[in-house]
């Protein structure tokens, strides 16, 4: 590397730090807080400062488009040939964006708490020419959680988007009734005419509901519409009569679930996900004495918050009418995001130089979750990322487990958190499989996970 070269970022920062760019050297920065990374990986730091960080994707060039909540989307191009680093510029400029994220060819779709809406997007010059398009709206916009996860469906050829609302309130009655709007995915139809017909959040085909917080989902395989694997929050149940603090320090669990499609035709199966009405144990001995009517279930078993009478334990663990979780999470996890790891076995881009190898094969087809932490726990959990390993399409671990998953990356000192610990929220795989690509949004950071 010449010496012109090695300058010209420092030269850049200075030169564009107040404008659209900054340049980022390569290796210049730490975490604000220690993370404890998995054998056979290490994490970096790409960038920091930023405002709120949430949801990430990749465009066709490898950008990685970042929402920064308060802000709108930024790229960050890996060695762009002004920065010997990442340089980030800003794309959209839209205080209003929430989490949701997608790009396919020209068209970049991004998630207001009220609407969807699509943006032309150049990806060689990372920019968007007009206002955008609103594509969904009358997504209910209130409610504690106004993340608005969507997903283009399927990746190479979208015909489909997937949109999820959440809930009012902590523990939501009218998520009950799926016309609510409340704590649901449904999915739309979608052509990329230039000035397609806006479509209502209600008119959208429902394909469940009664998930709290549907943060993240993909489909497994990848191509298919037949198996969407969906995160949830379970709720802070600390006012739920007959329930200790000791019990709802470890419990409910947070879940994995699986969406059993079609997509378009919800008379064929159940589609409600328990939220308000049932939750999932995690800890069945969290307080013995205190709540001993739980201490011969097992993690993953279904019981009732009572809210209703007619919704008792009884009912909630019939499948008829209540899926329950394939897996458990710990408590006050708080998963955000799930992406399934299916590198491309050939770049298609030969100019892209690859510096670090692809992560183990073992990892193809398993699920990779963040987990955003929550305040409500003594001692703090989460702060970190983890693999899920899968096998046939399924998780290894069976659904009494509570060792589903193992950490990639987490927080060291947990009893810091959150303080200026990492809070991961959006995760995504480079096309090479060979990094993953993590925003934090406390803390302000995007680092990146890549084998050693
Ligand atoms: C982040 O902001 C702080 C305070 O404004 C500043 O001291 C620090 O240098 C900044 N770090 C980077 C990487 O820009
Ligand atoms: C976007 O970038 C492209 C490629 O660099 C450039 O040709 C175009 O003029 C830019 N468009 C806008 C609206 O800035
Ligand atoms: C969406 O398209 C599918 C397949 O063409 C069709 O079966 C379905 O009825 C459509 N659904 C809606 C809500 O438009
Ligand atoms: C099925 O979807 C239709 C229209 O999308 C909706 O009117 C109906 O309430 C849904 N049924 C259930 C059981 O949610
Ligand atoms: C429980 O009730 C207390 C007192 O009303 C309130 O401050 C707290 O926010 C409630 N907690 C939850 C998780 O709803
Ligand atoms: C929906 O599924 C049910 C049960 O599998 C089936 O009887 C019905 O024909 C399907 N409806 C449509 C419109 O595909
Ligand atoms: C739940 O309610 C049903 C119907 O009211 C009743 O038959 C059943 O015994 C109840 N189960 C429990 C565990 O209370
Ligand atoms: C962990 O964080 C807590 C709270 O900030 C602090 O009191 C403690 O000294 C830290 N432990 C270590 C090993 O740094």
């Amino acid at each position: 590397m010449s010496a012109v070269l090695f300058l010209l970022p420092f030269l850049f920062s200075f030169l564009l730090g107040r404008g659209n760019a900054q340049c980022t050297p390569q290796g210049s920065l730490s975490f604000r807080s220690p993370v404890t990374v998995a054998q056979g990986l290490s994490a970096t730091v790409i960038s920091a400062n930023l405002t709120t960080p949430r949801g990430i994707t990749i465009d066709s060039l490898g950008n990685i488009l970042v929402i920064e909540r308060g802000l709108g989307v930024t790229a960050f191009t890996d060695h762009d040939t002004t920065c010997d680093g990442w340089l980030r510029s800003v794309v959209v400029q839209n205080p209003s964006l929430t989490q949701g994220i997608q790009v396919h060819d020209n068209f970049l779709y991004v998630s207001t708490s009220g609407e969807v809406l699509r943006y032309t997007y150049n990806p060689e010059g990372r920019n968007i020419s007009g206002p955008p398009v609103t594509l969904i709206n009358n997504i209910p916009p209130d409610g504690e959680l106004t993340t608005r996860p969507i997903l283009l469906h399927p990746p190479e050829h979208p015909s489909i988007i997937l949109v999820s609302s959440a809930l009012a309130e902590n523990i939501d009655p009218t998520a009950r009734d799926p016309s609510s709007g409340r704590s649901q995915i449904r999915a739309f139809n979608f052509s990329s005419a230039t000035t397609p017909a806006v479509q209502n959040f209600f008119s959208g085909s429902l394909v469940a509901f009664g998930i709290r917080n549907p943060a993240g989902f993909a489909f497994l395989p990848p191509q298919s519409f037949d198996s969407l694997w969906v995160v949830d929050n379970g709720a802070s149940i600390d006012n739920v009569t007959g329930l200790t603090s000791a019990f709802v320090n470890d419990n409910p669990a947070d879940e994995l679930n699986l969406v059993k499609t079609p997509l378009f035709n919800n008379s064929s199966r159940n589609l409600f996900y328990g939220f308000p009405d049932c939750t999932t144990l995690w800890n069945p001995l969290a307080d013995p004495v205190g709540d001993p009517q739980f201490t011969h279930l097992r993690t993953g078993a279904q019981f009732s918050l009572n809210l209703e009478p007619d919704r008792n334990d009884s009912w909630c663990v019939s499948s008829q009418n209540n899926v329950r979780p394939r897996l458990s999470f710990q408590a006050h996890s708080v998963p955000l995001d799930l992406k399934f790891y299916f590198p491309k076995l050939s770049p298609k881009r030969s100019n892209e130089q690859s510096t670090s190898s692809k992560f183990s094969r073992d990892w193809i087809g398993d699920a990779f979750v963040t987990f955003h932490g929550s305040f409500n726990r003594v001692p703090p959990t989460g702060y970190g990322v983890v693999r899920v390993p899968f096998s046939n399409s399924h998780p290894t671990a069976n659904r009494f487990s509570n060792a589903g998953y193992t950490f990639l990356i987490q927080a060291t000192n947990l009893t810091s958190c959150p303080g200026t610990c990492i809070r991961p929220v959006g995760i995504v795989f480079s096309e090479q499989g060979d990094k993953l690509f993590v925003t934090s949004d406390s803390s302000g950071e995007l680092f990146v996970l890549s084998s050693e």
